[in-house]
């Protein structure tokens, strides 16, 4: 009896453990991995939610959108772990299905910003979708060359804050290198995944940074890129040889860090690796073609073009196209001595978080020229001028050649005798509007603009017979004024006081030391013209093409009418101006 009682026990206790199991049905959620920073939502995430799609996710939703985004916060992370909105909301950013195609452009730091949020840092934008780029990305082989070195040039136990967001974080070293040596290979070291958007590695010819960390935003002046890196991005290794490195120089690391997550406690310790080997085999340098002076009208789209002439023979081997964020396509040609043209290197559907190396190794002989072509979309008030901040704008190829440049820029001025004005029917020119007008050529103006007499617009079609800029008498010291020329092809409506410009203008101007403006204008408005005090004078307060109203002058004189628009060039306001004459054709067309 003893032996059994004591073998009773086992079999008791497994069913009551059975038992146990059967009268509880709830078994313990799992926790979900990701729960997103209620903070950050409160902070930024709800305001980026409510603005870009509120509109069709708002309370009720509209225009076939399924559901409602703008429920707070407890709604979107409501329901089982990759069925919740917020995963929902984290995939079609990503993939950037969401907002849909057509609408306004959402701001690519608040994608990253919610796409982080929504995933915990564990996903980012895809930000290489609808990019076309006719040449393949120069990227290296798996394991660099036998036999290099390597240092590395990155951040120590860099702290990102909770609440940081779109920080661009500048490193700047001295070259850890004690004899010339020659770069073969550089890739990053990635760290902290979460908050790391991307990483450029730049040159410092001048030295001109000193050594240490620096908030930088924008493009550190004076400095070269040599290496960039985003999500996905390859390393870049030279095929033999290298770019040299010398003891002294400096080398900047630039990090873009984004902590959409609100991760805490972030201690990066993101940055590059170089492998260099001695100064042996072919030695690449670096040269940036593309044009150096424009000005992007505000609510417009502009191109500018800049002429490199190849004074020696020379390779080119990779290259990196570099914009800011109001660029939409980049083109680069070369033209042959003999006039023939070979395309380089052509990208459509822009993205300034992804602009890598490509590979277009190509021969230039002395007399070729490289021909750079940047277009931009201003969406802004105000004009869009060339600088290094990213509220400016650039456009360079910057491109790894043998041998290497002396200078580091190449922008030659170049009088295309067959240059004309690209003309097309602009989004506010009436259906069927011509398309086939003739090209005029104008010389600048020193002496003012032209006395303003007003008169009667009336209804009518009028074709542009020129358009030039009036310069002030000092500019001529510093251009050619027999060289230089504004292209024009246009054409205008006027209705009551209804006025439509319809016009594309390509100014180039001679500067000193070969160099020059080659820069597109194109003016595409609809508006009402109301008269102020004087005859002649008043705002033309635009329905079309234009936010803000515009100062406008005219003059009516029998079949010619003029139009005075303030225009701004570099720098300065001065009065462009548009001469017209009436046309034959009805004025709808
Ligand atoms: C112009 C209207 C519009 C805007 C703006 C818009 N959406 Fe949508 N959304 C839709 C429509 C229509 C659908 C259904 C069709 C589809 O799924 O593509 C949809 C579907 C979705 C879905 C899939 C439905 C689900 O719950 O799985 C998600 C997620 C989504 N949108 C997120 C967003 C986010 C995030 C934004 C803002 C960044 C946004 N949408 C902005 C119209 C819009």
């Amino acid at each position: 009896m003893v032996a059994h009682a004591a073998r009773l026990p086992i079999p008791l206790i497994v069913l009551a453990l059975v038992a146990g199991c059967g009268t509880d049905p709830t078994p313990e959620p799992t926790p979900p991995d990701c729960v997103p920073s209620a903070s950050v939502f409160k902070a930024v995430v709800q305001d980026h939610i409510d603005t870009h799609c509120g509109s069709c996710h708002g309370a009720t939703p509209q225009f076939g959108a399924p559901n409602t985004l703008t429920g707070g916060y407890d709604s979107l992370i409501a329901g089982d772990e990759g069925e919740r909105l917020i995963d929902r909301i984290a995939a079609r950013m990503a993939n950037k299905t969401m907002p849909p195609a057509g609408g306004e452009p959402v701001p690519h730091q608040v994608q990253d910003t919610v796409v982080e949020w929504a995933s915990c840092g564990a996903k980012h934008p895809d930000h290489s979708i609808g990019l076309v780029v006719d040449r393949p990305v120069f990227s290296a082989p798996k394991s660099p060359p036998a036999g290099t070195e390597t240092f590395d040039l990155k951040a120590d136990q860099f702290a990102v804050a909770e609440d940081e967001l779109d920080l661009y974080q500048c490193f700047t070293f001295e070259a850890p290198v004690k004899e010339d040596r020659f770069i073969q290979r550089i890739e990053a070291i990635i760290d902290d995944s979460r908050v790391v958007h991307h990483i450029v590695l730049l040159k410092d010819p001048k030295n001109a940074y000193a050594l240490g960390l620096k908030k930088c935003k924008g493009m550190p002046a004076d400095s070269q890129y040599l290496y960039a890196w985003a999500p996905g991005a390859a390393a870049l290794q030279f095929p033999e040889g290298g770019a040299r490195i010398k003891p002294g120089e400096h080398y900047i690391v630039q990090i873009h860090y984004n902590n959409g997550a609100g991760a805490k406690g972030v201690k990066d310790n993101s940055g590059i690796r170089v492998h260099h080997g001695p100064p042996k085999g072919t030695e690449y340098g670096m040269v940036a073609p593309g044009p150096l002076v424009f000005a992007i009208p505000p609510h417009s789209t502009f191109t500018a073009t800049g002429h490199c002439k190849v004074k020696s023979d020379l390779t080119l081997l990779a290259g990196m196209p570099h914009m800011h964020e109001n660029g939409t396509a980049f083109k680069q040609e070369i033209v042959r001595a003999d006039g023939t043209r070979e395309p380089l290197i052509n990208l459509t559907g822009w993205s300034f978080e992804m602009q890598p190396f490509y590979h277009h190794p190509v021969t230039l002989k002395a007399g070729d020229r490289v021909e750079t072509s940047c277009t931009w979309r201003n969406d802004t008030d105000d004009t869009v001028s060339m600088g290094t901040g990213t509220a400016d704008e650039m456009c360079f190829n910057f491109m790894f050649v043998t041998p290497p440049p002396s200078e580091p820029y190449c922008n030659d001025f170049l009088l295309d005798p067959k240059a004309e004005a690209p003309y097309a029917p602009g989004t506010c020119a009436p259906t069927g509007a011509s398309k086939t007008l003739p090209n005029h050529s104008q010389k600048l103006l020193f002496t003012g603009a032209p006395d303003i007499k007003g008169g009667d617009l009336g209804t009518a079609r009028w074709e542009l017979t020129g358009a030039t800029l009036a310069l002030p008498g000092l500019a001529k010291t510093y251009m050619n004024p027999d060289t230089s020329v504004v292209h024009s092809r246009g054409q205008a409506w006027s209705e009551g006081d209804t006025l439509t410009i319809d016009a594309a203008a390509r100014i180039l101007i001679e500067l000193p030391n070969s160099q020059g403006i080659d820069s597109v204008d194109v003016l595409s408005v609809t508006g009402t013209v109301k008269p102020g005090k004087k005859a002649g004078e008043g705002t033309w307060e635009p329905s079309c093409g234009a936010k803000k109203p515009k100062n406008i002058r005219w003059t009516v004189d029998g079949d010619t009418l003029t139009v005075v628009l303030d225009k701004q060039f570099s720098q300065f306001t001065v009065p462009g101006i548009y001469t017209f004459k009436r046309a034959a054709t009805d004025a709808s067309k």
